[in-house]
């Protein structure tokens, strides 16, 4: 184990980390044979977008994932009539980068991700002008058909299962439990794919699994639960005891696979406790989320997610932009870390993050956030993973909101609390 590992290490309790899937698979089925070059069609320069031939293919592959009966936004985008219908809100929508939802600048000036859900200034472009031109339909033969809802995993090794329904506490706006699951794993394994399934989308917001890696972990957490009457116990923020986290989901997240030949341990014969934020305002309806894992008996690399944060928040109120900073330097004879991806976190207040690594010849940027969401928090893999060394500066700056404040806030757990930190998926 690397030593500087241990500095950013946090023990217990880490916070919220999410690891989604992006909702604009390139694997989409119908993303392809939407070609403009369709024989039949009698096209002429200088003809403006139509649905079929130009939007459908656009909002087919990034938004029906979503937006469909089954899906989690309230109204479907499968139909030239529903895309015509909610044209100027897709106009604002694409053109602010509210929709698709995906919190890390994937302009390219700060990497790019391979599970980013994202439109490039063309298509943005492409629907602007079709809503100009008073959103033609063309011909349903140029369009592509609609896509299959994203499947599941090709093979379930292993099942975290809750093992009952739990009907989250209506006294609460959010009610955060954890659940310990005993997986039955008799082999020490590697998970290289998850697949996480909310039990019912209305109310589960957020899910995360923590591995519990020793027994005095394990029976901290179970005390809590004894401790605590109904199913599960109350935490928020992490699971409550020493754990490691392993994966998470947000909603939108779909089947994740690891980058190739890298995997996250899960020892033979432990516990892990299941986090899930039920948030109700839609209503208090019963849940049991399962989490399924693809393993594998080895990986060439093992990955860790480590957390780079920055604890030292002391951010005053009535502020637009207050920010917060910390760094670590990578001793000098660590070896080099390959950084697969990020997951940035910050509670309400967050608007901004800024991580990056410097070096002797300059800087990397490893993650910027423009404008939070914390609705919207995953962890992403960037297209190219990056390096850093011995002697390299670590640096993590998040900017917040606190206008909305009348003291100062400070880190913790709460919600009205606050945090900053980016989790790194990395080998070394
Ligand atoms: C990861 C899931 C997801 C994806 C992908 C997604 N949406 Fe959404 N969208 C939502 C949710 C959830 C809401 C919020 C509430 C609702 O359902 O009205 C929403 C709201 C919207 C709204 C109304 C609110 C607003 O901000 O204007 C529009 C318009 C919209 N989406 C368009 C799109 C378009 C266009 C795409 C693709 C380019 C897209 N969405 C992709 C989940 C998604």
């Amino acid at each position: 184990m690397l030593t500087w590992r241990g500095i950013l290490t946090l023990t217990a309790a880490l916070p919220l980390a999410l690891l989604s899937a992006s909702c604009g698979d390139d694997e989409t089925p119908g993303s392809t044979g939407n070609s403009s070059t369709n024989g039949s069609t009698s096209e002429q320069p200088g003809d403006g977008p139509t649905y079929y031939k130009d939007v459908a293919p656009i909002l087919l592959e990034n938004c029906a994932n979503c937006h469909r009966a089954e899906g989690i936004a309230s109204f479907s985008l499968l139909t030239y009539e529903e895309a015509k219908t909610a044209a100027l809100s897709i106009r604002s929508a694409t053109e602010a980068r509210r929709m698709p939802p995906f919190v890390l600048d994937n302009t390219g000036e700060c990497n790019t991700y391979s599970d980013a859900r994202w439109l490039t200034d063309a298509q943005i472009a492409t629907i602007g002008a079709w809503v100009e031109a008073g959103t033609p339909e063309g011909d349903a033969k140029d369009g592509p058909a609609p896509p299959e809802p994203v499947g599941g995993l090709d093979r379930v090794d292993v099942t975290f299962d809750m093992g009952l329904d739990y009907t989250p506490d209506e006294s609460l706006v959010d009610d955060y439990r954890c659940f310990i699951i005993d997986p039955g794993l008799t082999e020490t394994a590697y998970m290289i794919a998850s697949d996480v399934k909310p039990g019912d989308q209305r109310v589960v917001h957020h899910a995360i699994l923590y591995a519990l890696d020793n027994a005095n972990a394990e029976a901290e957490a179970a005390a809590l639960d004894a401790e605590d009457a109904t199913p599960g116990y109350r935490c928020f923020g992490g699971a409550g005891v020493n754990s490691r986290w392993v994966v998470g989901w947000a909603p939108g997240g779909g089947p994740t696979t690891y980058p190739e030949g890298t995997g996250i341990k899960l020892n033979a014969g432990r516990k892990a406790v299941l986090q899930v934020h039920y948030n109700l305002s839609n209503g208090a309806f019963p849940d049991r989320t399962r989490v399924e894992l693809k393993l594998a008996p080895t990986v060439a690399k093992e990955a860790v997610v480590t957390p780079l944060p920055a604890l030292n928040l002391n951010l005053p109120p009535g502020q637009e932009l207050t920010e917060a900073t910390n760094q670590y330097t990578i001793p000098a004879q660590a070896p080099e870390v390959t950084i697969y991806g990020i997951g940035p976190h910050m509670h309400t207040l967050g608007r901004t993050m800024h991580v990056r690594a410097e070096t002797d010849s300059g800087e990397t940027c490893l993650g910027r956030v423009n404008d939070w969401d914390f609705h919207w928090q995953s962890n992403s893999f960037y297209t190219t993973p990056l390096t850093v060394r011995g002697g390299d500066t670590l640096r993590i700056t998040c900017g917040y909101d606190t206008r909305t404040r009348n003291q100062t806030t400070t880190w913790g757990e709460g919600t009205e609390d606050e945090m900053c930190i980016a989790f790194l998926y990395m080998t070394y």
